[in-house]
């Protein structure tokens, strides 16, 4: 984009007292390189994705979150669609800078399958990464590997953190509430929203709903520093409520591990 004189302007108010501000410069989000043997199960590897993979995850997503067909996110059904969007191994250097997408792939070496795979997404104007998909294969979800791929997902953190990413979001859909209890209880992310119908969802056959995803967040790096506290909030005071009545929630979410 060309740069444009802001000079003439002026935002709508002065924002910013309860929080520190900081001289607008280039924002980026650098996908951290993946590779993780277990130290407790040498038989299971959190990797990035490769070229080879992308067949196996598209059917690990077939298999595990059909949900998604019909909607803005069906792509992550068809490997066609991984080529120009997703970071692969091969061309890490260029497309961990360029590409929208990371998909972290957990690999069964005894069973030689992808048992595991999740997807992230990244605006580096935001410095922000959400955590977009995650799914372990039916076979794979209770046993060894499951708790593998729980406690290996753990240090996942330190991969957030060391992308430069200053905030990061999940939604979790509500057919369960696994992922809702994990985000949480466990990793002591935040509630930012409940929202109905945010997203259209597959019935089966050729019947589509609107599901509802609840909303979670937290900070990395030096976003809380940035972010604008409650006092600057111009609230209507039904939301204010709401937001009383979530903080109090929200106290409750703590990291106690995976
Ligand atoms: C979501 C998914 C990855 C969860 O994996 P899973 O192995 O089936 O998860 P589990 O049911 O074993 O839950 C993981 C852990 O959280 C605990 N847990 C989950 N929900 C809980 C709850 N509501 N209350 C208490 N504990 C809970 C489990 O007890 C387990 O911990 P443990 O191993 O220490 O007992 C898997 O079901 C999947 O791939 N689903 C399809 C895709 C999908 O729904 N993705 C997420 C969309 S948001």
């Amino acid at each position: 984009m060309k740069p444009i004189d802001m000079t003439a302007y002026r935002p709508y108010k002065k924002i910013g007292t309860s929080c520190a501000l900081r001289k607008i410069g280039p924002k980026q989000v650098i996908w951290p390189l993946i590779e993780h043997t277990d130290a407790e199960n040498p038989n299971f590897r959190l990797r990035v994705i490769t070229r080879k993979d992308v067949e196996a995850v598209a059917e690990l997503w077939r298999a595990s979150y059909p949900e998604v067909y019909g909607s803005i996110h069906e792509w992550i059904l068809h490997p066609e669609a991984y080529e120009g969007r997703v970071a692969f191994f091969e061309d890490w250097k260029e497309h961990c800078v360029t590409r929208p997408h990371a998909v972290m792939v957990g690999e069964d070496l005894q069973a030689n399958k992808v048992v595991m795979a999740s997807i992230y997404t990244k605006w580096d104007e935001n410095l922000q990464i959400e955590a977009s998909f995650i799914a372990i294969h039916p076979d794979f979800r209770k046993g060894r590997i499951s708790t593998s791929i729980w406690s290996n997902l753990a240090s996942f953190y330190k991969w957030l953190e060391d992308s430069g990413a200053e905030y990061v979001t999940v939604f979790c859909e509500t057919w369960h509430n696994i992922t809702q209890y994990i985000w949480f209880k466990r990793l002591g992310w935040k509630i930012a929203g409940i929202f109905p119908g945010n997203f259209t969802r597959w019935a089966g056959g050729q019947q589509e709903y609107r599901g509802c995803t609840v909303h979670f967040y937290r900070f990395l790096n030096e976003g809380a520093r940035y972010a604008t506290l409650p006092e600057e909030w111009d609230l209507l005071p039904e939301v204010k409520e709401l937001w009383g009545y979530l903080e109090k929630i929200n106290a409750q979410s703590r990291e106690e591990g995976l």
